[in-house]
């Protein structure tokens, strides 16, 4: 492809990474100034949104703001697309290429299929129109993976060799994982990754394992979160993904396996983990992070999330305006 997309973890090298941190960074004075004309004279965005989000929707939308850029339109649903009436991802991208080239630079999209936003590219392509990944199916969130990573390369001082991180819960659905550790892997000498999984549930994908391993990270894997706890600088939580679970039997085990203020207080000082989400917690079903424990100097959601805002103005002047 000519045109660059962001679909990916896989498609960063470190310096492309440490790059975009560096921006992301700059970014922080930019904001906190109030809004500047950078992106004013750039070809303008579409917010495409075909599940539900409140972060990664919002961040773009703000971040692109911030930077005077303009969002030409945004969708926040699947039921307010076509995409309801049985609209091909390809149709409507080549609909919103055809119609709005001129002024479009980049359409970000989320939508519940994997693939779908390499699907997009491959038509925007055509168009010199870039696509953004905010989530394809249990696929890739490489958005996110930037932001948690800038998140643990803040937290580390810029050193991001050596990290010792434990992912967590919904290993084998949560596209904020798979998008986290390919990152990581491919860029970082990181020996090993925990995973913590309630028992009777399943463990990373195959094809993900595969990868790490041929990246030489070993995976050790453990049920109980004291353990992973000890193993970790970062413990990464994450949400059951009860969207692309089929039958409510298979969602049991994810129950009673959550981080709460008692196990966080019972971690000795010694011990650095940090607790990180990529948000939202499942405050209804399943509590995984519990409303004790969200405000818990461990836990670092927050920080992690409003770290997106950085990240994301980064990406959007980079891709629009790249000189
Ligand atoms: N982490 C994340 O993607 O959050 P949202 O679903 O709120 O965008």
């Amino acid at each position: 492809m000519q045109t660059p997309h962001i679909l990916s973890a896989w498609q960063f090298n470190l310096e492309e990474i440490l790059d975009i941190f560096r921006l992301a960074d700059q970014m922080i004075a930019v904001y906190e100034q109030g809004p500047i004309q950078d992106l004013a004279s750039c070809k303008g965005v579409i917010n495409l949104f075909c599940q539900p989000s409140t972060r990664t929707f919002s961040s773009f939308e703000i971040a692109l703001d911030s930077l005077g850029g303009r969002m030409l339109c945004s969708l926040a649903s699947y039921e307010a697309s076509s995409f309801a009436k049985g609209e091909s991802v390809e149709d409507t991208i080549r609909y919103y290429c055809e119609a709005y080239q001129p002024q479009l630079g980049a359409i970000i999209l989320r939508h519940p299929t994997t693939g779908s936003a390499e699907e997009a590219a491959r038509v925007a392509d055509e168009y010199g129109i870039s696509i953004i990944n905010a989530g394809d199916g249990t696929n890739e969130h490489p958005t996110q993976a930037l932001l948690d990573l800038y998140t643990i390369w803040k937290r580390r001082n810029g050193n991001l060799d050596g990290v010792k991180l434990a992912v967590c819960n919904d290993l084998a659905k949560s596209r904020t994982i798979r998008s986290l550790c390919l990152l990581l892997a491919k860029n970082f000498r990181i020996h090993l990754i925990a995973t913590c999984a309630p028992q009777g549930t399943s463990s990373l994908p195959t094809d993900l394992t595969r990868e790490l391993l041929d990246y030489n990270v070993s995976i050790c894997s453990t049920s109980d979160l004291r353990e992973a706890a000890d193993m970790s600088e970062f413990l990464y939580m994450t949400r059951p993904q009860k969207e692309y679970y089929k039958k409510p039997e298979d969602l049991l085990a994810f129950q009673d396996f959550r981080v709460t203020k008692e196990f966080l207080d019972s971690l000795p000082a010694k011990n650095p983990c940090l607790i990180m989400h990529p948000m939202p917690v499942d405050s209804v079903t399943f509590n995984e992070i519990s409303p004790d424990a969200k405000t818990h100097p461990r836990c670092i959601m927050f920080e992690q999330a409003r770290n997106g805002l950085f990240i994301r103005m980064a990406i959007l002047k980079k891709l629009l305006c790249p000189n």
